[in-house]
């Protein structure tokens, strides 16, 4: 059992409400007693909590009882009774409703001063804050995952937050505007002030989003004129050696909200273990393991969301709990799969441990430009597609691109890229016997392929050779996707098809495809049943992506146009396999019937959860759960929904 006492100093009156130090040092940490079950305790900065006798604490400070209302909990979070009693939209800057300065200062001085006001990351290319230095260096940092990720708002689509203040060279404009930034950030490092944020947010009727990384694809993780929660520096670690619940026992380690894949591999490392995270090193463990979350393990050991065993969360009420199988379950299973940005900001997750695994990595490409030699590409990728199932099975992993691309001379060449072919627990030999299938017809057909193989007795040092840092933060691609189930590949007729239209005609009308061979059910462990993960996953031997591309300074008609393109395109893997659906964190936000085909039969049930504990709709992010009862009335020359810059409002029906 684990006992909350809470330590309010008693305080000296006088003080003004801006003083930081004074109103911030109400917030006292919560002693916490636990057992010694080998259950994980709270982490420092979650034991720094708001309770009720805090806020009654600075209602007396302030003298103000509504001003510190303005902090105060949600009332119980199964009432839905209030729920439509809340504003149509939610308030934009200068808008009547918007906070006052002083509430926002009274709030900033609670934080203990970490309030950012906003601005876009490349604000110093532009006007008053222009600085030749610091716009040069913006340029040259800009496509870095370090860069996107250590800044407080930007997002790695910028397509999502309308394109604005863009740095030289990727602008489509010359101007520079908030776009879909948000207006405030909290640069949190307790749970105190996750609450605070939460609660003054619901109370104020604003529009919230969290950001970590900001990998979203669609930018879920921005939203115009909101209070964002930036969860980035919450990067504790712990390992339990032997962890205990209800259906899981073994090695654990304890993960704060913001760490990152790569410091999650080197922890898991130091500690003679591993874990699961994403291919890309700068992935967030939180929105990724929320919406379901692959690996190159997956084959393996499933996924993201399957490693979870508890996770700690403040909820849209304000409330901070723990959720596992024994308590909060229902919590617990909407948010291991159902995706970030429903019900609650995760502060904390603790995931299975594995013992360490050697691997091996293989990269190589091939090429063609014309004639037999094109030919012989695409008997190459075809061979590919027909020993998909059997790599799969083998418990392999691989992340392979496609397209018509053009050299600096602007030739156009046909490209097909492994980007790694990902082996664990198997030597050089092995992974060599395993590919030869395909690889004899490689050599066959004189395709050059130079495979560069690398064996690595533990997985991280064979993940850090074989997955290199991506460029991000372009906007000039949209994608659109679908999981490709077993039973297309076990079918010469549907898999020939596949190969046809999911492959070569989609490159030969411009596509990029790129896919992720790979399993939702790994071989090695069984998934666990009580998540909400999309239950096509556990078929699922390729999630095949199809990616429009236009360049940076496209009109928006033809950013459209290319969208409405891709999307209808897809069509072909919809009707090859209609009961399957789209991994929700690299889907399409046009996708027809996109509740079931990124939930599927979960949806209902993460619908009423959404209900019961968020009922006023703190969160929202594009395509979340409960996303389509609102809608952003974009002010880009695009539809309503295409991106988050816009005034948020609920759906007249
Ligand atoms: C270069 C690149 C590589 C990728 N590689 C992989 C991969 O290998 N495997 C894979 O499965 N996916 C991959 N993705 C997709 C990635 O998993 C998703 O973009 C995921 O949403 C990222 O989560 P995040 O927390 O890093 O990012 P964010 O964009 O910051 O957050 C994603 C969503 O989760 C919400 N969220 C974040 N933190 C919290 C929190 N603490 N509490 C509540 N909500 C929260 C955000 O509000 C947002 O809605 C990749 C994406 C990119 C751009
Ligand atoms: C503030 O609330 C407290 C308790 O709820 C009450 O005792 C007090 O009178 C209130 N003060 C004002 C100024 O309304
Ligand atoms: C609903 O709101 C009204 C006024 O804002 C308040 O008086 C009432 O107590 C609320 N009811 C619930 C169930 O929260
Ligand atoms: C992009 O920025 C450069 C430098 O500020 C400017 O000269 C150019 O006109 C901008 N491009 C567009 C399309 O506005
Ligand atoms: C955010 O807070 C962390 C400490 O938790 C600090 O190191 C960092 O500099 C802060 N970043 C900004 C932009 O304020
Ligand atoms: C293709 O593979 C070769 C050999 O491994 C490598 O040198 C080259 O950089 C690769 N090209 C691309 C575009 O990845
Ligand atoms: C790894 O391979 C060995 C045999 O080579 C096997 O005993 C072990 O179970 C494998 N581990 C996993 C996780 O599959
Ligand atoms: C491959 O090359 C060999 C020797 O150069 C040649 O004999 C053979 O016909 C070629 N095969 C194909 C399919 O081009
Ligand atoms: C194989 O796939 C084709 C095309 O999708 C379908 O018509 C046929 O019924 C399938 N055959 C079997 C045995 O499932
Ligand atoms: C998985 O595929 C089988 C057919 O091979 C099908 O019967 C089943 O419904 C599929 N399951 C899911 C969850 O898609
Ligand atoms: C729209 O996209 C299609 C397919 O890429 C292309 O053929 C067509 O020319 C585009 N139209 C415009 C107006 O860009
Ligand atoms: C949509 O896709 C289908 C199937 O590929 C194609 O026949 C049709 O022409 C496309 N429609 C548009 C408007 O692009």
């Amino acid at each position: 059992m684990k006992v909350f006492v809470l330590a309010v100093a008693s305080y000296a009156i006088s003080v003004l409400a801006q003083d930081i130090d004074a109103l911030s040092s109400l917030i006292k940490e919560v002693t916490v007693t636990s057992d010694d079950s080998g259950f994980p305790s709270l982490f420092p900065s979650e034991t720094v909590q708001l309770t009720d006798d805090v806020i009654a604490a600075i209602s007396r400070e302030l003298q103000d009882n509504s001003t510190a209302s303005l902090f105060m909990f949600g009332s119980d979070a199964l009432s839905t009774a209030n729920s439509t009693a809340k504003s149509h939209c939610k308030p934009l800057p200068g808008d009547s409703s918007w906070p006052s300065p002083s509430e926002w200062n009274t709030f900033n001085s609670l934080l203990g001063g970490s309030l950012i006001k906003a601005s876009p990351a490349a604000a110093a290319c532009y006007g008053l804050e222009y600085s030749a230095e610091k716009c040069a260096s913006i340029i040259s940092d800009w496509d870095t995952e370090g860069f996107q990720t250590s800044d407080p708002t930007s997002v790695m689509d910028p397509l999502y937050v309308g394109r604005s203040c863009m740095p030289p060279g990727l602008n489509y404009t010359n101007t520079c505007d908030m776009g879909a930034y948000p207006t405030y950030v909290v640069n949190v490092s307790s749970v105190a002030q996750i609450q605070l944020a939460v609660n003054f947010a619901r109370n104020k009727g604003l529009r919230f989003v969290v950001k970590n990384t900001g990998h979203d694809l669609i930018g879920k993780a921005s939203g115009k004129g909101a209070l964002s929660v930036w969860t980035h520096w919450l990067k504790d670690k712990a390992y339990y050696p032997n962890f205990v619940s209800k259906d899981y026992t073994g090695p654990a380690i304890k993960f704060g909200a913001g760490v990152q894949v790569r410091e999650a591999y080197e922890y898991a490392k130091s500690v003679q273990a591993t874990v699961l995270g994403g291919e890309s090193q700068s992935v967030g463990l939180a929105g990724w393991s929320m919406g379901g979350g692959h690996s190159p393990l997956s084959s393996l050991y499933g996924l993201g969301a399957d490693q979870i065993v508890s996770i700690e969360v403040v909820l849209a009420n304000g409330q901070f709990i723990t959720a596992n199988a024994e308590q909060n379950s229902d919590v617990f299973w909407m948010l291991r799969g159902g995706g970030g940005s429903t019900i609650g900001v995760m502060t904390s997750l603790t995931m299975k441990a594995y013992p360490q695994l050697p691997a091996t990595t293989v990269t190589f490409n091939f090429t063609a430009v014309d004639g037999p030699a094109l030919d012989a590409f695409w008997t190459g990728i075809e061979s590919y597609v027909n020993n998909m199932q059997a790599f799969v099975d083998a418990g392999t992993y691989g992340y392979y691109a496609l397209a018509i691309l053009e050299d600096s001379a602007g030739n156009e060449r046909h490209e097909f890229q492994m980007r790694p072919f990902f082996a664990p627990n198997m030597t050089i030999a092995e992974t060599k016997t395993l590919l030869s299938p395909w690889f004899d017809v490689l050599d066959m057909l004189n395709i050059s392929y130079n495979p560069v193989y690398t064996y690595k007795d533990n997985f991280y040092d064979a993940w850090y050779i074989g997955f290199p840092e991506e460029t991000v933060g372009s906007d000039t691609t949209m994608i659109s996707s679908r999981l490709m189930p077993r039973y297309v590949f076990e079918n010469d007729t549907s898999r020939n098809q596949l190969f046809k239209d999911g492959f070569k005609n989609a490159v030969d009308n411009g596509i990029l495809v790129i896919g992720l061979q790979l399993s939702g059910k790994g071989i090695a462990v069984d998934p666990p049943t009580d998540t909400a993960v999309l239950p096509a996953w556990r078929n699922t031997t390729t999630h095949l992506q199809f990616v429009g591309r236009f360049s940076a300074t496209a009109d928006w008609a033809i950013i459209q146009n290319q969208t409405l393109f891709v999307t209808n395109y897809t069509s072909v893997l919809r009707t090859l396999a209609p009961d399957s659906g789209c991994y929700l964190s690299e889907a399409d936000f046009l996708e027809p019937n996109l509740q079931d085909a990124f939930y599927g039969v979960n949806y209902p049930q993460l619908y009423e959860l959404k209900k019961t504990y968020d009922p006023t709709s703190l969160f929202f992010a594009l395509t979340a759960v409960g996303s389509e009862d609102w809608e952003v009335q974009v002010e880009d020359p695009l539809p309503y929904s295409w991106n988050n810059n816009g005034r948020l409002c609920r759906k007249t029906t």
